[in-house]
């Protein structure tokens, strides 16, 4: 009989819980026909040895081993992408989500009360179990940003467990950004209002084996992701993102000025060459930390890129004071003229280097 439902669970280093999961799923979804597809970034812990240890003996198990790619959004798409059953589930693999939802979900759909089914921990009756205040205000906090990007009223707009109909993915799927972690706000948001929602309660759990991958990164990505929406995706959030490390840059350019001439009595060409190599410098790492999370220089690759950025930067300088210059030359006001030039600058900057130095290459899935 073909497949009903298939439950997506993003694994990255999760080895003792995914056989549990397995397990539980076993339990709550008896008579229905499931399968589930794990999506597994290269794990290090071994969880793609424990994925294929299931699959090799529960044909319900499935399992997609991405190498070179990372993000929990993007490993969920790529799940739904390989599944054709009428029905889609996302869930965590560290039993975090209360899976005795799965069957109300289910039968919320059949039964055509809504197109997608969310488990909420911010209605009556859902909860955030046993999380410290300083996670439960940055949650409240996510949660609020998200409505407010939204305009949906949704409860638990950050919530990473739910169902659909896969009508819901196929419609969205193209107008997702599929960065970060935030799938069901990128996915209702690129439903317009056109979905019926339904929430259901549960009470997150504690996890029992391994660690919360959602560090500080994470939530910078998610910042990124509420600005990309609030321009509605006009300007690539990359851009985005370098125009904010390139204004850290400055601030860094000035403080490294600063330092030379009034502490080191450097003169102001030493002290500004100096300025410019820092910023430049500290530019190139947290790009490569943030900006271009995703294709990240490691290794030799990572020197190279650095002197590429050098020289790319070096260029962005000489054309952003020319153009600066010969505007100023033609009347303009010189903070127009400045800022004109310094705009360019960023643009041949971020072009340039999307396309040299953080490039896609044929190799990137061996770094
Ligand atoms: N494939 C893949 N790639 N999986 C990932 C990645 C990734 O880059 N990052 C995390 N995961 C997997 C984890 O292995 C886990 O199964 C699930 O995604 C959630 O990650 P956790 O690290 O356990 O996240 P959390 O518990 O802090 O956050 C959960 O609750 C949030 C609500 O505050 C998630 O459900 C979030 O989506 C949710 O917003
Ligand atoms: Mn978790």
């Amino acid at each position: 009989m073909a497949t009903e439902l298939t439950v997506i669970v993003p694994t990255l280093n999760e080895r003792d819980n995914v056989s549990l999961v397995v397990e539980k799923l076993h339990q709550v979804l008896a008579g229905i026909q499931w399968e589930v597809i794990f999506v597994d970034d290269d794990s290090t812990d071994g969880t793609v040895e424990a994925l294929k240890d299931l699959a090799r003996s529960d044909p319900r198990v499935r399992f997609i081993h991405r190498i070179g790619r990372r993000g929990l959004s993007s490993a969920c798409l790529e799940g739904m992408a390989a599944s054709a059953s009428p029905y889609l589930a996302v869930m965590d693999a560290d039993l975090q989500h209360d899976e005795t939802l799965l069957p109300r979900m289910l039968a919320s759909l059949r039964a055509d009360e809504a197109d997608l089914v969310i488990g909420s921990r911010y209605i009556e009756g859902g909860g955030v179990g046993t999380w410290n205040k300083w996670r439960q205000r940055i949650s409240a906090f996510a949660v609020s940003l998200g409505q407010f990007v939204l305009w949906a009223e949704l409860t638990d707009p950050m919530s990473g467990f739910f169902m659909m109909r896969r009508e819901v993915y196929d419609r969205t799927v193209r107008s997702m950004s599929g960065m970060g972690f935030k799938i069901l706000l990128d996915m209702v948001s690129a439903a317009g209002d056109s979905l019926r929602i339904k929430e259901l309660p549960f009470e997150f759990g504690t996890r029992q084996h391994g660690e919360s991958k959602l560090d500080t990164l994470v939530v910078w990505e998610f910042l990124l992701l509420v600005i990309q929406k609030l321009v509605r995706d006009f300007i690539p959030a990359r851009f985005i993102m370098f125009i904010i490390v390139g204004s850290l840059g400055a601030v860094i350019h000035l403080l490294v000025l600063a330092i030379g001439i009034k502490g080191w009595g450097a003169s102001f060409l030493w002290a500004q060459a100096a300025a410019a190599a820092v910023a430049m410098v500290s530019n190139y790492f947290v790009n490569n930390l943030l900006t271009y999370r995703d294709l990240r220089l490691r290794g030799s690759r990572l020197v190279l890129g650095l002197i590429g950025f050098m020289v790319i930067c070096s260029v962005g300088a000489v054309v952003n004071v020319d153009i600066a210059t010969s505007a100023h030359a033609r009347g303009l006001p010189w903070w127009l003229a400045g800022l004109i030039g310094a705009a360019i600058g960023a643009v041949w900057n971020f072009a340039v280097s999307s396309t040299l130095v953080w490039r896609r290459s044929r190799k990137s899935a061996s770094g």
